[in-house]
């Protein structure tokens, strides 16, 4: 164990856990990577034709972000993406997952398309493997153009056609290069921070909202992959990824909570993949989306299930839920970590690495569940330059404690074959602004200087062969 163990909490460090571990114990064919996403990073907002996206409009909105910051230059990736690439080839890492920008592919969403913006990603696919860096694109990471959300965005079933439309423009540029694509980044997050609590963009509250962007956000997850089939070549893997906690109840003899943990789990984390299953909304144990039902057309049915090649997991804590008679409809409450005393992150997220074991468990379960790769998984710690160092022990504790179990679930037999961590740099963290630091790299936003913290160092030891 490291010397900085004795400092940090015993959270960092589950007896559940493989005590020491190496890249080898993974195997050869381990896919492991970093990922980013188009709005958090690329800035250059409005550069080589791009259209405005919901995220660039509703920065402007007084009060909806940490410090009123926007992502109008963000790390600057959009011109820094060479010396990025470069220093992600220094640190060993051989994979990349980023996402694409529709605005800057279709500025309107639908139309003409913008070639300057799609020449980015040419380019960026290219520097990736002049680099010997495998490119992992997601199509849609909460960007959404503007002129779309304008005609309802996800709630106008229009979408569905869109986004597919869009899927192939793109699958038809970078098809010949890019083997590995992802559908959607957490559908669960866009439609209920966006749409039911309106935290995110585009700020709507409202059951009517979320029901109808879910359940065309599910269809687009299917069609999307449908598109991305039709157009790429037949070695191409398609995925898509799905935000999970591990769930407990606040009082686990009590039936309330056992009854709320099981909403919150059909909610949080059966809504999109179950549909994709063919088994249909998790109605039974969440009867709320028995509202669905408004906006499912005949047919809908068999266009909601797409055999994926794999599902991207993406985790970062668990969560405590109790039964609540304040929330109406769900009657289930999370419990946070501040609350209930135990160590977390920036973000008020608890230290729980099992988290992440857990779910490789559930998800794995179903009945002909494709292999399962980690696309996102880090923590936000407050970090600092000192002396041309950036330690940040927690969260090179955290990410080897979670490494861990996801080495734990395979080897009890889980496919799980792939880890990226969230995220190569510091970026735009959403309504939060820049204040939360995920990134292996540490970003100094006033000069763009970027500084390898000592997790990423870590992490760089972890694929060069180093022990962990
Ligand atoms: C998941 C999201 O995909 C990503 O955009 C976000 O920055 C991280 N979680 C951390 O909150």
């Amino acid at each position: 164990m490291p010397d900085f163990a004795a400092a940090l909490p015993a959270a960092f460090f589950p007896s559940t856990a493989p005590p020491a571990y190496s890249r080898a114990d993974f195997g050869p064919d381990f896919q492991w990577g970093v990922a980013a996403a188009a709005y958090q990073t690329e800035g250059a907002w409005d550069a080589d034709g791009k259209g405005p996206s919901i995220w660039d409009e509703f920065v402007r909105r007084p009060g909806k972000i940490r410090g009123s910051s926007h992502g109008q230059v963000a790390t600057d990736f959009y011109h820094r993406w060479p010396a990025d690439l470069e220093l992600m080839r220094q640190l060993n890492i051989p994979n990349f997952r980023f996402s694409v920008a529709w605005s800057r592919v279709l500025p309107n969403g639908t139309g003409e398309v913008n070639p300057k913006g799609l020449d980015f990603y040419d380019r960026l696919v290219d520097g990736c493997l002049e680099r010997g860096i495998t490119p992992w694109p997601t199509l849609y990471h909460w960007d959404l153009p503007a002129a779309l959300q304008q005609r309802g965005g996800w709630t106008n079933r229009g979408i569905v056609g869109w986004f597919a439309d869009y899927a192939q423009h793109v699958a038809a540029c970078l098809g010949d290069r890019v083997r590995n694509w992802m559908v959607l980044n957490e559908p669960m997050v866009f439609t209920g921070a966006g749409h039911m609590i309106g935290i995110h963009a585009p700020g709507r509250r409202g059951l009517g909202g979320f029901l109808a962007s879910t359940h065309h956000a599910a269809l687009a997850q299917a069609e999307g992959g449908r598109a991305l089939r039709a157009t790429l070549p037949a070695t191409a893997q398609i995925g898509t990824t799905f935000s999970c906690s591990h769930l407990t109840p606040w009082r686990p003899q009590l039936a309330r909570d056992q009854r709320a943990t099981a909403r919150a789990n059909a909610i949080l984390n059966r809504l999109f993949v179950e549909p994709a299953l063919g088994l249909g909304y998790p109605v039974a144990d969440a009867p709320v989306l028995g509202w669905l039902n408004r906006y499912l057309k005949p047919g809908d049915e068999q266009r909601l299930p797409f055999a994926f090649d794999f599902w991207g997991i993406q985790n970062y804590t668990r969560e405590v839920v109790r039964h609540s008679p304040y929330v109406p409809l769900v009657w289930a409450k999370l419990v946070g970590a501040a609350e209930r005393g135990v160590p977390h992150t920036t973000m008020g997220w608890e230290v729980y690495p099992e988290s992440i074991y857990h779910m490789l468990k559930q998800f794995s379960s179903y009945k002909n569940a494709p292999r399962l790769l980690v696309t996102e998984n880090g923590a936000a710690f407050p970090d600092e330059l000192i002396a041309g160092r950036v330690p940040d022990a927690d969260r090179q504790a955290f990410l080897r404690a979670c490494i861990a179990q996801v080495l734990r679930a395979r080897r009890e037999g889980v496919p799980v074959d792939g880890y990226f961590a969230w995220s190569f740099t510091d970026n735009f963290e959403w309504a939060e602004g820049y204040k939360q630091r995920f990134g292996l790299v540490r970003v100094d936003y006033d000069t763009q200087q970027r500084t390898v913290k000592d997790s990423g160092h870590w992490y760089a030891g972890l694929l060069g062969g180093k022990m962990a």
